[in-house]
């Protein structure tokens, strides 16, 4: 189950209309009352066709109604809105219908007491078609940034045939919709981060690597991608399940191996970036000579390699700055002696590099690299300790967030 940060315990009311990956939906809910949310599910009668009243209430832990007759002294349909800090629409209506069926999902949306409270935001599982169908108040409202369309997915469709239309997974929408209700102080950022270890090849089986597992580059990518920027990850050698990690509308991946590749990938990204994080572990040195076969002992092995220098992506990444007001985010690996060594090192290495913020935490073999965890200090222009941040690496990253929030503003 992944983790979201700093988004507490949620209000939700999940509206269902009348379709067959409705059954979908009841993943959707189970996996929110799993992440300990509380949901309230809002089904139209054309829903109940395809799951039932007493799934939904069993699952949802909540009762249920399609009347608006139900309830009246508390005027439930308005109250059960505004108390809503997120609506999801799973699965949305029907493509081409003009008008909703008026129940109560609809009549609680026409008088528009969804609304949620100030800053807050709603999400919407739609097909992008879906906006055009729906009536003019409610096209007002999805004109509004708070109105998110997500999805549609592509693929294998109830009908046999396949193609754009397809609702996306319960996982899906349960990540691409949370955040929505947290903090969105990364709205209209174009975010790139870096992550992973670089591969330097030695021969077509072997290469001269890292035990970067990815975990903390990935973590910022999806903090930023929850906190409203448009990310790019630059990820190398990331294996698939670290990577999965990252799976939201807003991320675009792009998979490089050397730091050759790494390089030319950041300098093609950071020129469209309002802020540049580079937490890969990158190789400082690579074999000088890449052999096309594999070196055998038979042919003399390879007692020695020589190796020739990599360049400094983040110092040249600086360098080259055109944007004043573009952020470059440094990472500093480092094994220091104690705290206040490390916190020097940090210091010398965010000088020699020039980036605005440096990320410092201490690696060794059961520190840092792979872990779950990591301990960092960010550290600022003047040499001062900005944040310091222990826990999960999501929590780290969005230290790191807050940071990089902090000193643009
Ligand atoms: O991936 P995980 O398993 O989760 O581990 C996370 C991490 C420990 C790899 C991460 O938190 C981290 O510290 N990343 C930076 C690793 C690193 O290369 O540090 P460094 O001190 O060698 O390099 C300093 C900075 O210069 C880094 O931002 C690095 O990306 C950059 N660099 C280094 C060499 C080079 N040739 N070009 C660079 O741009």
């Amino acid at each position: 189950m992944p983790r979201y940060g700093r988004i507490g315990r949620v209000n939700i009311v999940v509206g269902v209309t009348g379709g067959i990956a409705a059954y979908k939906t009841v993943h959707l809910v189970r996996l929110l009352i799993k992440a300990g949310h509380e949901v309230t599910v809002v089904p139209t009668a054309d829903a109940l066709q395809f799951v039932g009243l007493p799934t939904w209430e069993s699952i949802s832990r909540n009762p249920v109604t399609v009347s608006v007759h139900d309830d009246v002294a508390r005027v439930r349909h308005v109250a059960l809105g505004q108390a809503a800090d997120l609506v999801i629409i799973a699965p949305p209506p029907p493509t081409r219908s003009r008008r909703w069926p008026p129940d109560w999902l609809t009549t609680s949306s026409a008088r528009r007491c969804w609304r949620p409270p100030p800053r807050r935001h709603r999400p919407r599982d739609a097909h992008r078609d879906v906006a055009a169908s729906l009536d003019a108040g409610e096209r007002r409202h999805a004109a509004r940034p708070r109105v998110h369309i997500i999805g549609p997915d592509d693929g294998e469709l109830t009908g046999g045939d396949s193609g754009p239309g397809r609702m996306l997974e319960p996982e899906d929408i349960f990540a691409a919709a949370l955040p929505f209700a947290g903090p969105r102080d990364l709205a209209g950022l174009r975010v790139t981060v870096s992550a992973g270890g670089t591969r330097e090849p030695i021969d077509p089986v072997r290469f001269l690597g890292n035990r970067s597992s990815g975990k903390q580059g990935v973590a910022l990518a999806a903090a930023a991608a929850a906190r409203g920027a448009e990310v790019r990850l630059v990820a190398a050698n990331i294996g698939t399940e670290v990577l999965a990690e990252a799976r939201h509308p807003s991320i675009r991946i792009e998979r490089i191996g050397t730091a050759a590749e790494l390089a030319e990938a950041m300098k093609a990204a950071a020129a469209a970036s309002d802020v540049v994080v580079m937490a890969a572990a990158v190789a400082d040195y690579r074999p000088a000579a890449v052999e096309d076969g594999k070196i055998t002992k038979e042919a003399g092995g390879m007692a020695a390699i020589e190796l020739t220098e990599n360049e400094d992506i983040l110092a040249g990444l600086v360098a080259s700055r055109t944007d004043a007001s573009q952020t470059i985010v440094g990472f500093a690996a480092e094994t220091p002696r104690d705290e206040e060594d490390l916190l020097e090192r940090g210091r010398r290495k965010r000088e020699r590099k020039g980036a605005d913020l440096l990320v410092v935490n201490a690696v060794g073999w059961k520190q840092g690299f792979e872990a779950p965890d990591n301990c960092v200090h960010v550290i600022g222009r003047t040499g001062e300790v900005l944040v310091r941040s222990e826990g999960s690496k999501r929590e780290v990253a969005d230290a790191v967030w807050d940071a990089v929030v902090g000193i643009r503003a």
